[in-house]
């Protein structure tokens, strides 16, 4: 019998992957074939069984390891300092020493120096005219800059710091493009932490280096939070933006009741799961799920975008609700590897929902949503979004 092929590919903006929706239904655990990689994947699609596999460290993250799904673009370089591709107990010490900088507390802090960049952002699409693209305006911009003052980045290195970042964040489609961004991120963050070294400051990096942080593990560190904070919340802010022009029934739900905005941005995280290989792990003993034993040396994928349309968990699955308090969603992880910079993520998309339609209540799509291009691959997004206000 010919085997289901894994794709991760979406044609509708609004939905999972359909050859994932079919295992959610009907094979919950089940062995594919990853037709654009080559050899099998495991897959597990129910709510409980991502959360058991997300919690089990004997599914692998290190990348290190020749047979992990994402060794491919394993980067020994950038390696010391990157916990998501770590194991314990060198994860666990590691992410120990960082944590402390994202707590609900620290970043709440954060607010009024997110407000002032959306409001930038805003700003400059004022002065632009009254029409563009908002990926480029706003949803790229707007988390690359807070990132840059999570790590301190100078003022004057803020326009190489957007480009470098954009160039990584618009995706596989170019390759050797991205990777150049890619390195020359690394060095430019390795100048950063030598900077730190030299004269320490109040910023993620120096503390990192005070506790004991070696500098090739605050590099690895600097980049993680880059490449995993900037398209990943750029995304959602596009696709939670998308939504709500798409629907003005829900637009007009939070303009009569913005106190919704927190479990808008939870249901709409929960809807769209971008984090389309988040859940990749390499099994590294044998392993029993849902009376399934999956071999050692399988790689498995924990399918969150199924998980959080899982309807044993999330009644009636692809209604859009508010109100429905879907902070139990796995769009950020599970386990030990749960995302880091939730809180961050979830800081900035309820500030841009919460200034972007009083300031330009007249924000509206240029194109249809089934003329949106999409990407295909990692995170999933929206590459382009062009508006008029
Ligand atoms: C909407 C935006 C975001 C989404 C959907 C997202 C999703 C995820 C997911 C699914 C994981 C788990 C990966 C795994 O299990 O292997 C993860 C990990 C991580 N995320 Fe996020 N993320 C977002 C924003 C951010 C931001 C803003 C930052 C930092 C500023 C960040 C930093 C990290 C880090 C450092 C990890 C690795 C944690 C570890 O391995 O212990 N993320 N993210």
């Amino acid at each position: 019998m010919t085997k289901t092929a894994f794709s991760t590919r979406r044609t509708d903006p609004y939905g999972p992957p359909a050859a994932h929706r079919r295992l959610l239904a009907e094979e919950p655990i089940a062995q594919l074939e990853w037709t654009e990689r080559g050899g099998d994947v495991w897959t597990v699609a129910k709510y409980e069984d991502v959360r058991a596999m997300l919690g089990n460290t004997s599914f692998s993250s290190d990348r290190s390891h020749p047979l992990h799904p994402g060794h491919m673009a394993y980067n020994p370089r950038s390696h010391p300092g990157r916990i998501i591709e770590m194991d314990p107990p060198a994860h666990a010490a590691q992410r120990g020493r960082v944590m402390g900088e994202f707590t609900v507390k620290k970043i709440s802090a954060m607010r009024p120096r997110i407000e002032e960049i959306v409001n930038q952002s805003i700003d400059a699409m004022l002065a632009s005219g009254n029409s563009g693209d908002f990926v480029e305006l706003l949803a790229l911009p707007v988390p690359s800059m807070v990132i840059a003052d999570l790590l301190n980045v100078p003022e004057s290195d803020y326009a190489f710091f957007q480009e470098k970042a954009g160039i990584f964040a618009d995706g596989l489609e170019n390759m050797e493009k991205r990777q150049q961004a890619s390195s020359d991120i690394v060095d430019y963050i390795a100048t950063l932490v030598d900077a730190r070294i030299a004269a320490p400051g109040d910023d993620v990096l120096s503390r990192q280096l005070a506790a004991g942080a070696p500098r090739e593990e605050a590099i690895g560190l600097g980049h993680l939070l880059l490449i995993a904070g900037h398209e990943t919340t750029s995304n959602m802010i596009s696709l939670a933006v998308m939504t709500l022009l798409d629907k003005p029934e829900l637009r007009q739900q939070l303009a009569e009741q913005p106190e919704l905005i927190p479990g808008a941005v939870e249901e709409l995280l929960r809807y769209f799961t971008i984090a389309e290989t988040g859940g990749l792990r390499l099994a590294v003993e044998d392993i029993e799920l849902r009376g399934v034993t999956i071999p050692s040396g399988s790689v498995v994928a924990a399918l969150t975008n199924t998980a959080n349309r899982d309807p044993d968990v999330f009644p009636e699955p692809d209604r859009i609700d508010f109100t429905r308090g879907a902070r139990n969603h796995v769009a950020f992880g599970f386990g030990p590897h749960q995302c880091l910079g939730q809180n961050v993520a979830r800081l900035e998309l309820v500030v841009v929902l919460e200034i972007l339609f009083t300031r330009l209540p007249e924000l509206a799509l240029a194109v249809p949503v089934s003329e949106l291009p999409l990407k295909e691959y990692s995170n999933f997004g929206i590459h382009t979004m062009p508006v008029a206000w």
